[in-house]
């Protein structure tokens, strides 16, 4: 009987009929592996809003029903993941620019999730944001190709923050903080503080 684990799937898998080579086998299972630096890149991005606004911090301190919001405001704000190809399977307008077929697209995650257009104030760290407008950012993607990652990401940031408010409630930013060199990746690469 076939297992039912990610690894088993993968070896009996077919695209077009054919089963997968083991290169792509590798390259997908080792799609389950990237969740590592876009978390880091979350909670540090989302630290990083809380302890430059200090009524943040002491608000989400207070009332750890925040944690959730500061969390999906981060993922809004500061998207870990700028941008991600797709093909056009078809010619098509959008926005007035035409996309030939077979065109390799960027979709540019930070512009989606500052569109004044949607979000009020775009450009903020809120967390009084409503709930609706709130759930409309893109930081894990949309469609089929959702992060499947989304709901441990979730999971391991609000643990994470309520640790670190918990131990750490007195944390302060000694220096700023450097970015990584962006090109597809938002987060940092120093964050010096105390606590
Ligand atoms: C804060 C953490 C994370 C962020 C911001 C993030 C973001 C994203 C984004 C934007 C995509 C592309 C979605 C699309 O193309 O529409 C994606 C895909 C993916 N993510 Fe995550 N991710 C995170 C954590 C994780 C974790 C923890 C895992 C693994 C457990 C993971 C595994 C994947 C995989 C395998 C895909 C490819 C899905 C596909 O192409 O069908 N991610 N992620």
């Amino acid at each position: 009987m076939l297992s039912e684990d990610l690894i088993s799937l993968l070896v009996v898998a077919r695209l077009g009929g054919r089963l997968l080579t083991l290169d792509e086998r590798h390259r997908t299972a080792r799609g389950f592996f990237v969740g590592n630096d876009t978390f880091t890149s979350l909670f540090l991005n989302m630290l990083y809003r809380l302890l430059e606004n200090r009524s943040l911090w002491e608000a989400v301190k207070a009332d750890r029903s925040l944690v959730n919001v500061a969390i999906e405001e981060s993922l809004r704000l500061d998207p870990p993941s700028i941008g991600m190809f797709r093909l056009s399977t078809h010619r098509i307008e959008l926005h007035g620019v035409e996309i030939p077929e077979h065109s390799r697209v960027l979709f540019a995650i930070p512009g989606a999730n500052h569109d004044p257009a949607v979000f009020d104030r775009p450009d903020e760290f809120r967390l009084d944001r409503p709930r609706e407008e709130m759930q409309r950012h893109l930081g894990f993607g949309f469609g089929p190709h959702f992060c499947p990652g989304a709901s441990i990401a979730r999971l391991e940031a609000n643990i994470a923050l309520n640790r670190v408010l918990d131990r750490m409630p007195d944390l302060e930013l000694t220096e700023p903080p450097e970015r990584i060199e962006p090109f597809n990746f938002w987060g940092y690469k120093t964050f010096m503080a105390k606590w």
